[in-house]
């Protein structure tokens, strides 16, 4: 058990740099298993989700070896796979479904318990699993796990009803070893989905229209283990971001990519942050009290759901009032009653918050209750007056690597403060 503790006031000035993105690891790892042989994978975050991930594979029958001080790790896949991923990992990670896909391509079948993760909203599978029909693959659920089988898979047109991020995922990895031609059309453009894709061309898959919203697959009949380097992690990047506008401070961000961030560095610079950009790193500097930006949570490119809350926390202490609107998870507002603790002014109705700006905030005890929520507990306590004092770490851990060295290097007052119980 672990807490941070913060005492705000700090202004951050420095250097951070980039590891992949978690949302792109995870699915890379799954897609490994589509290749019998050793996929190794550099650039990859030293975070919890990583360890499950790497279980769940060995639960599968393969062998994982995460070198932590190299950022990398290697997947020695076996011809057979075992086909059932079980309930105590599944329920600790969402993306353990993303092993759906690849066992469904190898095995004929896949047995996967209903997954937990994060608490932000409902989370279906209705499209995974209406694609997955599509190809030829009967799909039921019994006793909390959902039974796929298709001794082989048909290429197939499929519409999805929104631009799911999973869906697409778990359909592409269907896809690229079935008979015939598939379509996926309002696919989502996460740069994620183009790393996962990319990957899978390395291994032999043949996909066009990567990057846009229809994926054409050619199916092949094998595909090879490859070396990949994880692209890095936009969110981690932007969260960085905020965390330089909202402490005043001047951060760079090195081995990030602007461009997977567009909206969010503009909502910064309206916010009135400098932001220049390199090749592969960008510098965020801010030198007056922020002001207030509205913002509309959407797929890629439109402004990442996973960064509202940071962005909540930077309009909680800014000049004037702003609206923000969450498209994808109706839960995510939940967070806002622990920002109000620390003197947030937040009211939420239904997928809109309203947020009054406040000259500043008061530090305070307040729980993580997910990653982003996390993090923009984080934020808020950076700038906070006194001790903020975040409970149920472990969430920002799963998807920050070493945030709180990363903070102390920056010049934060943050500690870890470790609880027997
Ligand atoms: C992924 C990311 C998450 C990010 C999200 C949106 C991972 C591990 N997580 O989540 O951090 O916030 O993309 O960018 O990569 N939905 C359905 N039926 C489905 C699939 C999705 O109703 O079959 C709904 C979900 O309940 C949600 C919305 O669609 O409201 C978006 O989900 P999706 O894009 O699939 O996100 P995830 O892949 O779960």
């Amino acid at each position: 058990m672990e807490s941070w503790e913060i005492v705000g006031g700090a202004r951050l000035v420095g250097e951070v740099r980039l590891t992949g993105a978690k949302n792109s690891v995870l699915k890379l790892m799954a897609a490994a298993l589509l290749a019998p042989g050793r996929t190794v994978l550099t650039e990859v975050p030293d975070i919890l989700d990583v360890d499950i991930m790497g279980q769940l594979l060995t639960r599968l029958g393969a062998q994982v070896v995460h070198d932590r001080p190299a950022g990398a790790v290697a997947i020695d896949v076996p011809d057979q796979l075992d086909h059932r991923a079980d309930y105590d990992l599944v329920r600790r990670m969402r993306a353990s479904i993303s092993v759906l896909g690849p066992l469904l391509a190898r095995c004929g079948e896949a047995d996967i318990a209903l997954p937990g993760g994060d608490n932000i909203g409902s989370r279906g599978l209705d499209m995974h699993i209406a694609g997955l029909e599509r190809m030829g693959a009967q799909v039921s659920v019994q006793h909390g796990y959902l039974q796929a089988v298709a001794r082989q898979l048909r290429g197939s047109t499929i519409w999805l009803d929104f631009p799911s991020v999973g869906a697409t995922e778990s359909l592409l990895m269907a896809a690229v070893t079935a008979e015939g031609r598939t379509v996926i059309d309002n696919a989502a453009r996460e740069p994620e989905i183009v790393d996962i894709a990319n990957m899978m061309v390395q291994m032999g898959a043949q996909i066009s229209g990567i990057g846009t919203s229809t994926l054409t697959v050619e199916g092949v009949d094998v595909l090879q283990p490859v070396h990949h380097v994880t692209v890095s992690d936009r969110i981690v990047a932007g969260t960085w971001a905020v965390a330089a506008a909202i402490t005043q401070g001047e951060i760079t961000v090195i081995n990030a990519f602007a461009e997977h961030l567009e909206i969010a560095l503009d909502k910064l610079a309206t916010a009135g942050a400098h932001v220049d950009v390199h090749a592969d790193s960008f510098t965020v500097s801010m030198d007056t009290r922020p002001k207030s930006v509205d913002i509309v949570t959407l797929p890629y490119p439109g402004f990442p759901t996973d960064l509202q809350p940071q962005f909540i926390a930077l309009n909680a202490i800014s000049l004037g009032a702003s609206l923000v609107t969450e498209n994808l998870f109706e839960a995510r507002f939940r967070f806002v009653h622990e920002l109000a603790r620390l003197g947030a002014d937040v009211q939420t109705e239904g997928h809109h918050a309203l947020v009054r700006g406040q000259p500043g905030l008061s530090g305070a005890p307040v729980e993580a209750t997910d990653i982003r929520a996390g993090a923009g507990l984080v934020l808020a306590g950076l700038v906070a007056d006194g001790v903020t004092t975040i409970h149920e770490v472990h969430h920002i851990d799963r998807g920050y690597a070493g945030m709180v060295e990363d903070l102390q290097r920056l010049g934060a007052t943050i500690e870890r403060i470790r609880h027997s119980d």
